[in-house]
C-alpha cells in the first residue's frame, strides 16, 4: 500500500457527525445538532454456530472493516444469538471452530487472525467491535437468534417468545449482557430487540409485553443506543400499531427505531414479480407495503415516496 493510499484511506476512519443519536418522527439525527444521519449498514453475520462474525478465517479483520467502509457502508449491522453470551462466553474461539470440526477454517484464522483464536468468544467480538468503530464505521447490535444457527424459519425454535431456544429471561438476559458490555463504545449506536419475530406462537400481546421489556432493559444499560423493533410476521407488518401505539415512558430521549425486511419472495411471492405486468406488481406490492408497515414514517412533515424500478 503506497503512503497516499494509507492516508486517502485514514481520512474515512472518522464521522462527519457527533454521537450519539435519537429519533425523530421518521428520522435518524444525531443529538447534538440536530442533523440527519443517515445510516447504511452492512449486515454482517455473527449467529451461526462458530459465534464468530463470519470470515474472519478469510481475511484479516482490519482489511474486512476497510473494505465495508470503502464500499460506502457508514454502519455495520453485527448479528449475534443470545446463548453466546448466557451460556458460551467463556468458550475461546479455537474451542468453538475445534467443536464444530472446523480444521479449515482455524488455520484460516491462524493466517489471517492469529490473535482472536486462544481469546473467549466475548472477547473476540470486543475485538471486533473495537476495531470495526477504529475505521469509522458505526454499529448495531442485532439480537438474531438464542441458539446459534441459520434464520429463520417458522418452526425453527427461535421465533418467537416462548419458542423451544426462545426463553424470553433468557432473552432479556443476552441484552442487558450485551448493552452493558459496550455501554462505553459510542460507534455502537444501536440494537435491534429481535430480528423477525415470527411463527406459530406470534401474537399481539406478548409483542407489547416482550418490546417494552426490552427495550427497557437495553436503555437502562445504556439510554445513548437507538432500541431497533422488529414487527410480526418476519418483520413484514406493524399494522396493530394503528391501534394500540407502542408507549415507551421510561425512555427520556427518542430512541425507538421500527426495522421492516421485504425480500422479492416474502409470502410466497417470489414468482409474482416474473408472472405478472410488473408496473401492477410493484404498484400491489407498494400498497401492501405501506399498508403493513410504511405508515411508521408519515409522521413527520415529510411522506415517504416509494420508489419502484
Ligand atoms: C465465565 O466465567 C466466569 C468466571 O469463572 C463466570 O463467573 C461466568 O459465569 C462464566 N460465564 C458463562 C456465560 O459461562
Amino acid at each position: 500500500m503506497t503512503p497516499i493510499l494509507t492516508i486517502f484511506l485514514l481520512s474515512f476512519a472518522s464521522l462527519s457527525h457527533s454521537l450519539p443519536l435519537s429519533a425523530n418522527s421518521r428520522w435518524i439525527m444525531d443529538d447534538q445538532s440536530g442533523e440527519r444521519v443517515k445510516l447504511a449498514c452492512a449486515s454482517w453475520a455473527g449467529h451461526l454456530e462458530p459465534m464468530l462474525p463470519e470470515g474472519l478465517d478469510r481475511r484479516p479483520l482490519s482489511q474486512i472493516a476497510t473494505h465495508v467502509s470503502t464500499m460506502g457502508f457508514n454502519c455495520v449491522r453485527l448479528t449475534w444469538a443470545t446463548y453466546m453470551f448466557t451460556r458460551y462466553a467463556n468458550m475461546t474461539v479455537v474451542q468453538s471452530f475445534g467443536d464444530l470440526r472446523l480444521t479449515e477454517a482455524i488455520s484460516g484464522l491462524v493466517s489471517n487472525n492469529p490473535n482472536l483464536l486462544s481469546l473467549n468468544l466475548v472477547d473476540a467480538w470486543k475485538a471486533v467491535v473495537e476495531e470495526i468503530g477504529r475505521h469509522g464505521i458505526m454499529m448495531v447490535l442485532d439480537n438474531h437468534v438464542s441458539k446459534p444457527m441459520w434464520c429463520c424459519a417458522d418452526h425453527d425454535g427461535n421465533g418467537f417468545f416462548g419458542g423451544v431456544y426462545f426463553d424470553p429471561d433468557e432473552w432479556l438476559q443476552g441484552l442487558a449482557i450485551v448493552a452493558n458490555i459496550f455501554k462505553d463504545t459510542p460507534m455502537v449506536v444501536g440494537m435491534s430487540l429481535r430480528n423477525e419475530l415470527r411463527g406459530p406462537l406470534q401474537n399481539v400481546d406478548e409483542w407489547y409485553k416482550y418490546v417494552e421489556k426490552g427495550a427497557k432493559t437495553i436503555n437502562t444499560a445504556n439510554p445513548n443506543l437507538l432500541v431497533i423493533i422488529s414487527g410480526l410476521s418476519y418483520d413484514l407488518d406493524f399494522r396493530f400499531l394503528k391501534d394500540t401505539p407502542l408507549e415507551l415512558k421510561m425512555m427520556k430521549k427518542k430512541k425507538v427505531v421500527y426495522e421492516a425486511h421485504r425480500y422479492s419472495f416474502n409470502e410466497g411471492q417470489s414468482k409474482v414479480w416474473v408472472a405478472g405486468p410488473l408496473n401492477k406488481v410493484c404498484h400491489e406490492i407498494t400498497i401492501e407495503m405501506e399498508e403493513k408497515a410504511g405508515f411508521l414514517v408519515r409522521g413527520g412533515e415529510r411522506t415517504m415516496q416509494p420508489l419502484c424500478l
